[in-house]
């Protein structure tokens, strides 16, 4: 079976209500019809209802960029997955590298909020990646594998299969630095090869595997046309319509 892309739009802190509202108004049109990828957008907290009521009935999903684990409770600013599923939403993110490094989100909090996802039947994006000191020290490896164990450790292979895994490098994030496709590539490999050690090898031939880190009109297409590339999650070049759409049709 092949494995349908998912190229997805991370806002960030950006965007208010209105302004997810009229990004909604001029991207829709613009995919209109376009059924080869899923496509996603993930608002901030503030305007995920107003991007869910504007996405409704079209071929756009919508997410949140982070959940909390917990059912409910005293968590101040957090939000639950029932908060996100009674909006309508369907997708999260989790581990994003900005979450690991300002909030200090650690793989053993990245598993308990992906338990809490799959349980709740939302489907998780969830993020890997280097540092550039440790693709430096020959470390790549052994970073995302780490990670990947850590995020897994007890879900069994029936829950796992809805898992969306997304390969950001963190040097790549913001910079204008892409990875060249053979270096997501053969990250690519490596975690369909670690997914496969824990899962087995149907559950990793179906696991889509985006690429993110500077991705843009100009390079989407050399990434995303390698077979092991199933998707995107776009940053920056996903703020505007226009930039988004075209990374949409690579
Ligand atoms: P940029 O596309 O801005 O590099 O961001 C990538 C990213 O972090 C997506 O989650």
């Amino acid at each position: 079976m092949p494995r349908k892309p998912l190229i997805a739009a991370n806002w960030k802190m950006y965007k208010t209500p209105a302004e997810a509202k009229a990004f909604a108004d001029a991207f829709l049109p613009l995919v209109a019809g376009h059924t080869r990828d899923e496509i996603a957008l993930f608002p901030s907290v503030t305007s995920l209802a107003t991007v869910v009521e504007a996405v409704a009935g079209s071929n756009v999903a919508a997410g949140l960029q982070n959940m909390h684990f917990a059912e409910e409770g005293a968590y101040t600013g957090e939000t639950s997955a029932s908060m996100l599923k009674a909006v309508g939403a369907t997708h999260t993110l989790i581990g994003h590298s900005e979450r690991r490094q300002y909030f200090n989100e650690t793989d053993h909090i990245v598993n308990k909020k992906l338990h809490t996802a799959l349980k709740h039947g939302i489907i998780p994006v969830v993020c890997v990646g280097e540092h550039l000191h440790e693709r430096e020290a020959g470390r790549t490896s052994d970073v995302i594998c780490a990670q990947l164990r850590g995020a897994f450790e007890d879900i069994t292979a029936e829950a796992a299969a809805p898992i969306v895994i997304a390969y950001e490098p963190v040097w790549a994030i913001g910079t204008g630095k892409t990875a060249t496709p053979e270096m997501a590539v053969e990250a690519h490999k490596v975690i369909r090869d670690q997914v496969a050690e824990i899962y087995g090898i149907e559950i990793a031939s179906a696991l889509r595997i985006l690429y993110g880190g500077s991705v843009k009109p100009d390079n989407a297409s050399d990434l995303l046309c390698q077979e092991q590339i199933d998707g995107a999650l776009v940053g920056g070049a996903s703020l505007k319509p226009d930039s988004f759409a075209a990374i949409v049709k690579y």
